[in-house]
């Protein structure tokens, strides 16, 4: 899918304010949970690097950072069903407080593989963080310890997330129209 004229096809769906306020409210929430413990982030590429930029900057605690890629779409908006690492952690999780954090829970595919996957790293704990949640679109029951906002089974873009890997770099979310 090719974006027509930048921008022009774009609805917002939230804006950098309503974003920013409740992420703030997440760290908060996630620094209060994990005094004492041995946070290890794993950010999930490519589509919460921003999020997980943003987020981590609200937890006020030690922690160390990790990066996991996964590819599920190809081109399309609907999810092609085969998973794809692109890039695997480097650092232990073992007796580790791993915290995945996610752009978007959609069919809930892609988070059951990794929940599965980081398990067989014996972590301490293991929990979720996604920014996004479509619940109408679940195909499985998944557990968002920490979630950000619930939306419809829409597709959007923005603040990390992409259509053919545009629109990535908008401060904002957005709907395609
Ligand atoms: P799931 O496996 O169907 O839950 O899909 C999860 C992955 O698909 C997420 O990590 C996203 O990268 C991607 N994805 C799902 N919905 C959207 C969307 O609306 N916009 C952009 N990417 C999405
Ligand atoms: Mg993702």
């Amino acid at each position: 899918m090719k974006p027509k004229e930048y921008k022009e096809n774009l609805k917002v769906l939230l804006s950098e304010e309503m974003l920013q306020r409740r992420i703030q409210e997440l760290g908060a929430k996630i620094t209060q949970d994990y005094k004492g413990k041995k946070l290890v982030i794993v950010c999930i590429l490519k589509g919460a690097f921003m999020f997980c930029a943003d987020l981590i900057r609200h937890i006020d605690l030690p922690l160390s950072c990790d990066f996991f890629g996964v590819a599920s779409y190809g081109d399309s908006t609907k999810s092609s069903g085969i998973l794809q690492t692109t890039l695997d952690v480097s650092s232990s999780l073992e007796g580790k407080d791993v915290l995945i954090v996610e752009d978007v829970v959609d069919t809930g595919l892609t988070i059951e593989y990794l929940q599965r996957y980081f398990s067989s790293k014996n972590p301490k704990s293991i929990k979720l963080c996604s920014l996004l949640l479509k619940p109408k679109s679940l195909k499985q029951k998944i557990q968002v310890d920490y979630c950000g906002f619930e939306i419809g089974d829409e597709f959007v873009v923005g603040y990390g997330m992409d259509a053919a890997q545009h629109y990535r770099n908008l401060k904002y979310l957005a709907v395609l129209t």
